[in-house]
């Protein structure tokens, strides 16, 4: 325990003694509105007066309360990140980014996780805007610009991540996310896979719709007779553990499929460990493709075939963006920045063995 040595009263602050601004104040002898001046706006005072009160807050190790200092100032530094599920690596390299542009900003972040519950994403939106935060930066669970345009209108600043603003007044950094979905289908099509299992979330989650949106563009630019035929299965949660379970049912009813484009790598990941406890070759027997080309995705067992979206990359420029607007309110415009996904091909995809015997590779 650490205390000040100093015969003035001080009050206890978790067993600590520490002095308070009346403390400082009695002893130099003037106002608390002195003190404060002395701390805030030091130029208003008497250089004599100014002096005083400075080396008394030194002798007695005065700590201006820098939050209530800050709060008066309407600053405090202090960013919110909302994001729909932290356990995924994407979302962790994401909130790296975030944080790293923070801290060259000298402002801290509040991170929340909402297990993509729109329930849990507006608690914390609430709870943020009460906490004063100088900005929200946010990737929505679901489309929910409802809560979020609410948001904007109490004045808080807010910039979408990993999502395009779709109309609200807002920064936005996002990746293409549908011709994302168009390179992951061309890729198997081009290998001869002419039945593709589309396995991903439920279409209320934007990048999902995004996604499946580009693989229906990409089909119809395909003739119908190299055109392959997609049968969807949806998860409850974009995680490892679903894919899994979801693909060691399928395999037990049958495969009617070569290729299976997953919504995201911890999906793929949970398919290729099901393929792989029922003895089913990856690629040779099935062709699997993820999403977000995770630091795993390389080392995984079979390493995966991805679509590459720069996650730290996002972060950083979104907390840039969001810190910007809060160091220059006035002149700040809104930006829409995009980043373009990339194919990453790894041996988790390969031709199907028609494809092969077409092309008579052995
Ligand atoms: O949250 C679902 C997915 O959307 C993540 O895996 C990542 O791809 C994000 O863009």
């Amino acid at each position: 325990m650490y205390r000040f040595k100093c015969s003035i009263g001080f009050v206890q602050f978790r067993g600590v003694l520490v002095a308070s601004i009346r403390d400082v104040a009695k002893e130099a002898g003037v106002s608390l509105g002195t003190v404060s001046n002395a701390i805030n706006r030091p130029e208003v005072l008497a250089p004599r007066t100014l002096r005083k009160v400075q080396k008394v807050i030194e002798d007695m190790g005065f700590v201006p309360n820098a939050s209530a200092r800050n709060l008066r100032a309407g600053r405090n530094r202090v960013i919110g990140l909302v994001v729909p599920d932290i356990s995924n690596p994407f979302f962790t390299d994401l909130a790296k980014g975030v944080n790293d542009a923070a801290f060259a900003a000298k402002y801290v972040v509040i991170l929340c996780n909402t297990d993509e519950s729109t329930e849990k994403e507006n608690q914390y939106l609430d709870v943020l805007s009460a906490q004063n935060v100088e900005g929200i930066l946010i990737t929505p669970a679901r489309d929910t610009n409802r809560a979020l345009a609410s948001v904007t209108e109490k004045g808080i600043r807010l910039a979408l991540v990993d999502r395009p603003a779709l109309g609200l007044q807002a920064c936005s950094v996002a990746v293409n996310d549908s011709y994302g979905g168009s390179l992951a289908l061309t890729h198997l099509q081009e290998l001869g896979h002419r039945n593709i299992l589309l396995l991903t979330g439920k279409e209320d989650i934007p990048q999902v719709a995004d996604r499946n949106a580009g693989i229906r563009e990409a089909l119809k630019k395909i003739s119908a007779a190299e055109r392959p035929e997609i049968t969807e299965l949806r998860l409850d949660s974009m995680s490892a553990a679903s894919a899994y379970e979801v693909i060691k049912r399928k395999i037990d009813s049958g495969i009617d499929f070569t290729g299976i484009i997953c919504g995201n790598d911890l999906i793929a990941l949970g398919a290729i460990r099901a393929f792989r406890e029922k003895n089913i070759a990856v690629p040779e027997e099935v062709s699997v493709i993820g999403y977000d080309d995770i630091d795993f995705a390389d080392s995984a067992n079979v390493p995966l075939t991805s679509i590459s979206q720069p996650a730290y990359e996002l972060g950083y420029a979104a907390a840039e963006l969001i810190i910007s607007e809060c160091e220059n309110p006035e002149r700040h415009v809104h930006q829409r920045i995009e980043f373009q996904p990339r194919l990453i091909v790894r041996s988790s995809t390969a031709p199907t063995k028609s494809h092969r015997a077409n092309l008579k590779i052995s």
